[in-house]
């Protein structure tokens, strides 16, 4: 039986020793899509980022395709978008350069990229729309826009697992509806999203 790509079991998840979640088990398995939903402030970032390893787990456990959060290696299997973190960032980087640094850790930073990887970033621009800005600077983008930009760089990297955190926040309705399209693709490919 393959193991759940997600296992969190009993975690206490907090900052600064201050307990945000406690006892919280999830288990998100192969082929699923699920979706958390609270009030702000609830801990649904901080969930997502407790599985993710970007906070630290207190008492309780968190393991990714089967492996110990701690142990786990294999980041080309995982596409994370976070919530509002801005794209753009003040690096004067195009929209194609930002969707194809999310090739990176699949064929590794001093590997030059390939057709594949070529053909992974323009299917991505495609699926969220923004084809016709990859040669623009991702700051004079507008904030959906900027967001789209990041779903697609989630999606240049070919992952089993999609983690989204509020991924259309500021997406208008046209983008919304392409992004659902492109997430019926990423699952009907056998895609996990939570
Ligand atoms: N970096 C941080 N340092 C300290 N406290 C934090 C930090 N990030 C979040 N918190 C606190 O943790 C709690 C949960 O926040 P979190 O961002 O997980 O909520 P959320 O459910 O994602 O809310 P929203 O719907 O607004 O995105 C809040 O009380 C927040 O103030
Ligand atoms: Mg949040």
């Amino acid at each position: 039986m393959t193991p759940p790509v997600i296992e969190i079991a009993h975690a206490t998840v907090g900052y600064d020793g201050r307990p945000v979640l406690r006892d919280v088990s999830l288990t998100v398995t192969a082929g699923e899509v699920v979706a958390v939903l609270g009030a702000n402030g609830s801990g649904k970032s901080t969930l997502v980022r407790a599985a993710l390893g970007l906070v630290p787990v207190g008492a309780g456990s968190v393991a990714l395709f089967g492996t110990p959060r701690r142990r786990f290696r294999q980041w080309h299997r995982i596409g994370y978008v976070p919530q509002r973190p801005g794209a753009g960032s003040g690096v004067p980087a195009t929209v194609r350069e930002v969707v194809a640094s999310g090739r990176l850790a699949r064929r590794g930073v001093l590997r030059p990229a390939g057709r594949a990887d070529r053909e992974a970033v323009t299917a991505a621009l495609d699926a969220v729309g923004l084809a016709d800005r990859a040669g623009d600077p991702v700051s004079t983008l507008s904030g959906g826009q900027q967001q789209r930009t990041l779903i697609a760089r989630a999606l240049a990297g070919g992952p089993e697992l999609l983690v989204l955190d509020e991924p259309t926040a500021g997406v208008d309705a046209a983008s919304q509806e392409a992004f659902a399209e492109a997430l019926r693709g990423f699952r009907d490919g056998g895609g996990t999203v939570l």
